[in-house]
Parts: C-alpha cells; structure tokens; sequence
C-alpha cells in the first residue's frame, strides 16, 4: 500500500468534498445527491453541440461461421481519430475505434473473439453482463500482454503489495470464448487489467456486444435503422486535442491512480454518443428503440427528452434493462443510469411534428454536459413497429426466510487510506475469495452505500428486491447486473449463480472507485 500521510488525507477528503459540490451553483443544501466525482475540464475549446452526425459503430464480422459457432478477431491498438471536428486524438482502441466494433451473437451461437494486444500495455477483456465461464470473464489479472512486451511482467501496481500471483497470463493474443446462453440483451465489452482499468477505458477500450434472439425479433419492435445504440461517455480534451486524464503514471505501467481532487472518480466535459461529441441525428416521424448505455468512468445521468411528446405521455417507452427485455414495457419520463447500466427504450417521434428538433437532455449536468445529443424529425412515414404490451417472460426469483443473505458495504477508506475504496472495509485481493456462492442457489445480496457507487456482479444477473424499506425503485425493473446506490442507501437483490463454477467478482463500476481496490471476488461451487 501507498503511505498516506495526515496531510494527503486531509487533501483527500476536500478533493471529495470538491467532487460532490460540482454541480451546485452555491447554496446546494445536498452537494452529494447527484455524483461522487470531480469535473476534469477540457483545456481545448468545446466544439459547438448538435453540429457533428450521429454514427452507429461498425458490425464486426466473424471470420468464420458454421455449426452454431463463429470467430472474430479484434486487434487492440493504437489509433488517431478526429473525435473533436478538426482535431486529432490518440486512442487505446479495439480495432483502432472508439468504441470498438460491435458484435453481434444470435442467442446459442459459441462465439470466439481472440483479441490481439498490439498495444504497449498490458489488457483484459471483460463481456460486461455476459454469462461466462471464468476462463473468459476477464479476471483483472488474467492478464494479455503486449506481443511486444518481455515475458514476465506479470502485474503491476497494488498486486505487488498484495501479492496476487494466479492469474493466468498470456502474451500477444488470446480468445475469450462466450457461449451466449442468455436473453437477447445488450451488453458491452471493455478493459478490465486490475489497477488500470479507468484510464484504459477512457482511452477508448470499450464496444458493444448484442445479442439477438428470433422471439425478440418476432415483436415488431423498431428495427433495422430505427433500432440504434446511444453509448454515452463523457471526456476531457487536452488544449493539444489529446484525451486528458488525470494518472499518477501516465504510461500505466506501474503506479495505479489518479491524483487529487480526482480520486472519487473522474467527469470529463465533453458527452460522446458512440464515440461523437453531442451528435445530431435526422430520423422519421416513428418509433425508434435507443439502447442507451452509460459507458461513462464515473458520471450518471438522468435523461429527458426537451420538448416533450405533443400532447403528453411519458417520453420514453423503457422495454429492456441491463439483462434484456422486461416483461412488460415502462412508461417512464426520465431515465436514471449509472456508469455500466443499460436501458433499452422506444421513443416515437411520430408524436412530434415535422421539422422539430428534440435534445436528449440532461436533468444531471450543467452547462456542456446539460444535453447528450440531438434528434430532428425530418419526414412522416408509415412505421410498422409497435410495442406489445407482452414482451418476455421473466421468471421471479423466489426468496425464502432460511434464503442465505451476504452483506457487501461498500466504503471508501479502509486500511489504504481516503484514497481507496473499499468493499466489508477490505481492499482487493485477487488471491483472496470472499465468497463461495453454491450454483442454482438463490441467495439474498444486501449492498450498502457510503457515497454513489454503481455495484456490479459478474457472471449471472439479479432482480432488485428492496430499496431501503420500500420495493424496488422506477429504474430497477427486470434483469439487471449493475445497481445504482446512492449515499448511505440499502438495496436488496435476489441473485442465482448457473452454469459456470470459477472464480468471478463483485465491484464498484465508479472506475476510479474500481481502480483504488473496490472489487471483491467470490467462487460459485458446484
Ligand atoms: Cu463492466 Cu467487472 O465490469
Ligand atoms: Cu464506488
């Protein structure tokens, strides 16, 4: 561990008292209700809102399909792409792009991607909401070194303290293999190499991956081109155009962290939707699905639509969440998501005339970050799709009185330091297992909250059951994976492990959070 000394954590707690007052514009009674984060602010001029086109990230194609199964590649490396109209930024990217391609697996199909790591940096790759076995699900020190790299360099930062020493290294290229055996659903792949996983993300490691099934294409929901991902990431541009983020080592190799005010977690001032900055899209007088995926390191997000539908109603249809469709749609007015989480909506702009433009809108930012991106309706057409009012069919998990029940809290602290966060007031110890959940048991998860924090599972998902002494609460619907806790909140969830016995992990989805040791493993026995 790093020593902390009196005066560093005193610095540490004003950073975080800094952090939660963003957003207050003076005499905010609660500065912490909405983030537990610091703005980095860009140093380059912010590029004018709604003048660049939405794009849609590029379908991956598999290099070979036959007998339900297909194989991808994906080459992690270095790329310099105009995000910003008229200026150049070097990314960390999967294929070069920011995000990487998209995957697209049908529901049953084995899919292979073996991933290349051309880059200077250690990888992991992590198919976030994925049912993996463990040997794929990207364990933080299951790492992939560079091909370039000299054998032997194992891990760095906080393992060398903690000695973790079982991850199954490989070097220069390795496959993940994911059998897809779950809901049509969309879920998202990114870096997850312990330590370090905040800036490689923010340097642009991360895709999306959907997966598809008949029965889901059978309900005339919008499709084709009205069917689109909204991947939301904000940013910080340095005045030479570069991502800016602020590392204790910038080469991430060897020192972990960010430096002060930064360490509750880092906002960028810049709102990206699929890699462009507030982009504007023309689309038809008609029903669209939006798979909005919050991909941010540590900003969340309450959306809206400005103006409102003619004549009224709820703006956003929600349809799916984290782990795919609901059973029945939600009519919902804003859209709350935390880093990681994923809402599948339908928004009819049939319900807007012709020539308007509808900001997505958000409730959470001030000034740039106010607004994700801009729609205009630009011409009336017949729209075949609709939304029925069966969408799937959600078993409930059951719950009993002798359900056995395990406490997570997560905190920031610990035996680190203000720096750190930490989960039952222990860092993370790759070597160490914290639980051994039995397969096909259901079991009851009580998190517990200190500040935000975004609590992910790995491996199988779970259905909120209680948000401090009520239900569920309006954005806790269906299947989800990641659960946003707000300061000093209780949430219940009834979660079952299938499938895969191995070695997976609990974690704060706040990356810098994740980084400063809030992870937690636990082993599913048969
Ligand atoms: Cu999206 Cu363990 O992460
Ligand atoms: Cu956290």
């Amino acid at each position: 561990m790093r020593a902390i000394s009196r005066r560093a954590a005193l610095t540490g707690a004003l950073g975080l008292l800094g952090g939660t007052l963003l957003g207050s514009t003076g005499g905010c009674a609660n500065p912490s209700r909405d983030q537990t984060a610091q703005l980095l602010a860009s140093t380059t001029p912010l590029p004018e809102r709604f003048t660049v086109p939405f794009v849609v990230p590029p379908v991956k194609q598999p290099v070979a399909r036959a007998g339900g199964a297909s194989a991808y590649e994906i080459v992690q490396r270095r790329a310099v792409l105009e995000i910003l109209p008229g200026r150049q930024t070097e990314v960390l990217g999967y294929d070069g792009l920011l995000p990487g391609p998209t995957i697209v697996a049908p529901r049953g199909e084995q899919v292979t991607v073996t991933h290349h790591n051309e880059l200077y940096l250690p990888t992991v790759v992590h198919l976030h909401g994925g049912h993996t076995a463990a040997a794929s699900d990207g364990y933080p020190t299951d790492l992939l070194l560079p091909a370039t790299s000299p054998t032997g360099r194992r891990h760095s930062g906080h393992a060398h303290t903690t000695g973790g020493t079982s991850g199954v290294v490989a070097q220069g290229s390795r496959p993940y293999v994911y059998g897809n055996n779950q809901p049509a659903a969309t879920l998202w792949y990114h870096d997850h190499r312990m330590d370090f996983t905040g800036p490689q993300v923010w340097r642009g490691l991360a895709g999306l991956y959907l997966i598809t099934n008949e029965a889901e294409q059978d309900l005339c929901l919008p499709a084709g081109d009205r069917d689109l991902p909204v991947m939301i990431m904000d940013r910080a541009f340095a005045a030479d155009g570069s991502l800016a983020y602020p590392s204790l080592d910038p080469r991430l190799l060897e020192t972990p962290g960010v430096r002060d005010p930064y360490t509750a977690g880092v906002l960028g001032d810049v709102i990206l939707v699929n890699g462009r900055p507030w982009p504007e899209l023309e689309v038809d007088a008609a029903r669209y699905r939006l798979r909005i995926v919050n991909a941010s390191n540590a900003r969340r997000y309450r959306l809206g639509l400005s103006p409102g539908p003619t004549g009224g109603g709820a703006p956003f249809l929600q349809v799916g969440s984290d782990g795919g469709l609901l059973a029945a749609p939600l009519a919902q007015d804003e859209i709350l998501v935390a880093p990681a989480e994923r809402f599948d909506v339908v928004v009819d702009f049939g319900a807007y005339p012709v020539g308007t433009e509808v900001v997505l809108t958000n409730v959470l930012g001030l000034g740039s970050t106010d607004a994700v991106m801009r729609f205009r309706v630009v011409r009336s057409v017949r729209d075949e799709s609709r939304v029925p009012e069966h969408l799937a069919r959600l078993e409930p998990l059951q719950t009993a009185p002798d359900t056995p029940v395990r406490e997570w809290r997560f905190t920031r602290g610990g035996a680190g330091g203000p720096a750190h966060w930490v989960i039952n007031g222990r860092a993370f110890d790759p070597d160490r297992m914290d639980a051994w959940p039995r397969l096909d048991q259901t079991e009851i998860w009580r998190f517990s909250s200190d500040l935000h924090h975004p609590v992910h599972v790995h491996l199988s998902p779970f259905q909120v059951l209680r948000r401090g002494s009520d239900g569920p609460g309006r954005w806790d619907a269906g299947w989800k994976d990641t659960v946003d806790l707000t300061p000093t909140e209780t949430v219940e969830v009834a979660i079952r492990f299938t499938d895969h016995a191995g070695r997976f992990m609990l974690h704060c989805h706040n990356l810098e959070h994740e980084d400063m040791m809030m992870m937690a493993a636990f082993e599913t026995v048969a």
